[in-house]
């Protein structure tokens, strides 16, 4: 029997997803919390590593908060950085693939159209400079590595915009949204299904070397965190669910510890053009994800 793919992270939005998608892709899982393989300690990787003997390892854990890690650079580097390349060190000494998940915040937002992976990085946050690390430590040390760039993840476990959303308008009639900063929302169901449609490949086809290397990967689409909100609010209402006045804002008037890139939209061509891969419009996603959330808390209504 084909040994596990190893799976860091079990709570995370995108370790949800990948433990919920995986059966239905025929592939068997082997998923790690932080108690068992924890990246602040090293020992924990080579055992987790050493007790599943995976073919694959997929790593969905990461230090993902945004404004904090510019006061926690050590911790977002050991976990962003550190360990990403133990683990890359692992599957190129083990001859197994790795893939391994970064962020649009490895660029500054200024470039005006969406990037493309060989653009210029410039990471404006300690978040964005150590997941930049990361891929590139993962990428010099594993011949087998597929790093993929996501954006603005969300989905119906976990915190994410889309979620406070969700709870803000339990609280308020309105509220203001930053209408100028411009992305591609993700569901991390959709890009869940992405990257096990990859595993899936490269089980039944075996690895190929051409697919080693960078790749953007986000929902279809782009809008702006206002476009988002509204779009959130708009699906929430078939539940019934109020709609806010959501007045938009400036960056400006938000500020934040960490500085966000104003247009980090991603051009993931190179991902259809390899691997025959395209996720969803943005739009699909949401939806799926109101009706998980909102059917969820309806089943739980007195
Ligand atoms: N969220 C976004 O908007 C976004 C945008 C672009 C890219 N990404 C990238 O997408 C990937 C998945 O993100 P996500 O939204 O699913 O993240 P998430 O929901 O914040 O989950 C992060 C996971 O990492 C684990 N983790 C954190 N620190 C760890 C450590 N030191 N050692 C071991 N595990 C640790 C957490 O475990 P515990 O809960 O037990 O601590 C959790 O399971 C990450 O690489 C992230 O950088 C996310």
């Amino acid at each position: 029997m084909m040994q596990p793919i190893l799976i860091t992270g079990v709570s995370g939005q995108l370790a949800v997803a990948l433990g919920e998608g995986a059966p239905g892709h025929g592939l068997s899982v082997r998923q790690y919390d932080r108690l068992a393989l924890d990246f602040d300690r090293p020992a924990s990787i080579v055992a987790a590593f050493a007790e599943t003997a995976p073919w694959l390892v997929i790593n969905a854990a990461a230090y993902t908060a945004v404004d904090a890690a510019e006061d926690d650079a050590d911790d977002a580097f050991r976990a962003n950085r550190d360990g990403p390349a133990q683990l890359a060190r692992l599957c190129e000494d083990a001859g197994i693939p790795l893939i391994h998940i970064s962020t649009d915040y490895v660029f500054d937002g200024l470039k005006g159209a969406p990037y493309v992976e060989d653009d210029p990085t410039s990471p404006q946050g300690v978040y964005g400079a150590s997941k930049l690390a990361g891929e590139r430590a993962v990428l010099e040390r594993c011949s087998r590595a597929i790093v993929l760039r996501t954006s603005w993840v969300y989905s119906p476990v976990g915190r994410n915009f889309v979620r406070t959303m969700l709870n803000v308008v339990q609280r308020t009639d309105r509220l203001r949204v930053v209408a100028d900063q411009k992305g591609c929302p993700t569901s991390a169901p959709d890009l869940g299904a992405a990257i096990l449609s990859m595993a899936a490949r490269i089980a039944a086809d075996g690895w190929q070397d051409r697919w080693a290397g960078l790749y953007h990967a986000a929902g279809t689409g782009w809008t702006t965190w206002h476009g988002l909100a509204v779009a959130t609010f708009e699906a929430a209402a078939r539940y019934g669910a109020r709609v806010p006045t959501v007045d938009p804002i400036e960056t400006a008037e938000w500020p934040t510890r960490a500085k966000r890139p104003p247009d980090s939209r991603l051009d993931c061509a190179r991902l259809e053009a390899t691997f025959g891969l395209r996720l969803p419009p943005w739009q699909n996603g949401l939806a799926r994800t109101i009706d998980a959330v909102l059917a969820d808390e309806a089943a739980l209504a007195p």
